[in-house]
């Protein structure tokens, strides 16, 4: 059975498509099946895969909307191991077509039905905010990495993602965990950046992993050339820092 990801935050430019991208790449590259599914109009995970957002049949747009079922829509990456199913810009629509539907923060959730045990992980891309899209992708999940960028502000908003969790897991997805928060972006020069950590750690014990994805212009160079900071710069301290995560996520399976 797949393990569902939602990778969610919805304060905008933390790193959530930057980590969707590179631990999806990460476990991929340790020989598990991976798809990420873009569920953001901006697309940036799409293209940072390499795949045309504008190239496409079919795309999580039309999974949601009843168009077509996931398997049509899923297409393959430079990666072996790892298939996206690509964002198109229309899914912006889907917040408002959605709203009558009385299924519509399901609509995700049963496209996977049956579709778990072809991949060993899932990773959902969600848009910066709290609307349907990311809605579906937290009821579709049985897990929620957040990411948190080790900048002023950065623990902005966190108390509402968690009270929304929360609520979900009392209504619709009882399954639900979290199972960490990643520290993003992080300048080791830099006492603010230090001084997020600590106050994290001490807020959230017991939830921040370990590896700490710091600041790399790879990772921010990579989407342009689309492609994961492993087939970019390997040796670079944020593919190496990824691909530890990767590691530290497998140990808590
Ligand atoms: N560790 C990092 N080091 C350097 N640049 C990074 C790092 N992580 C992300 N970036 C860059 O910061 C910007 C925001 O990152 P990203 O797109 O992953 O955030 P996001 O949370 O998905 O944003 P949005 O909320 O718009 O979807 C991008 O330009 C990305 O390349
Ligand atoms: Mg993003």
């Amino acid at each position: 059975m797949a393990r569902i990801i939602s990778i969610a935050n919805q304060k905008g430019g933390v790193g959530k498509t930057t980590t969707a991208i590179n631990l999806g790449a990460s476990l991929a590259a340790a020989e598990k099946t991976v798809l990420i599914i873009d569920l953001d109009p901006q697309a940036n995970a799409t293209s940072g895969l390499g795949v045309d957002p504008d190239d496409n049949e079919y795309s999580s747009y039309d999974v949601l909307i009843g168009e077509c079922d996931t398997k049509t829509a899923v297409v393959t990456s430079e990666l072996d191991f790892l298939d996206v199913l690509p964002a198109h810009r229309d899914l912006a629509g889907a917040e408002v077509e959605l709203v009558q539907a009385e299924d519509r923060a399901v609509r995700l959730k049963r496209a996977l039905d049956g579709f778990e045990n072809k991949y060993d992980f899932i990773i959902i891309d969600c848009p910066p905010s709290l609307g349907m899209l990311t809605l579906n992708a937290l009821c579709a999940a049985d897990a929620v990495i957040v990411p948190l960028q080790c900048e002023y502000y950065a623990l902005e908003g966190l108390t509402r993602l968690l009270e929304t969790i929360g609520m979900l897991r009392n209504d619709l997805n009882s399954n639900l965990v979290i199972d960490g928060i990643v520290l993003t972006m992080y300048d080791k020069r830099n006492n603010l950046s230090r001084q997020v950590e600590k106050e994290v750690r001490e807020n959230f014990d017991g939830h921040v992993f370990k590896t700490i994805i710091p600041r790399n212009v790879k990772l921010s160079e990579s989407p342009s050339f689309g492609k994961p900071a492993i087939l970019y710069d390997v040796r670079s301290p944020g593919s190496q820092q990824y691909l530890k995560f990767a590691q530290e996520y497998l140990a808590i399976q």
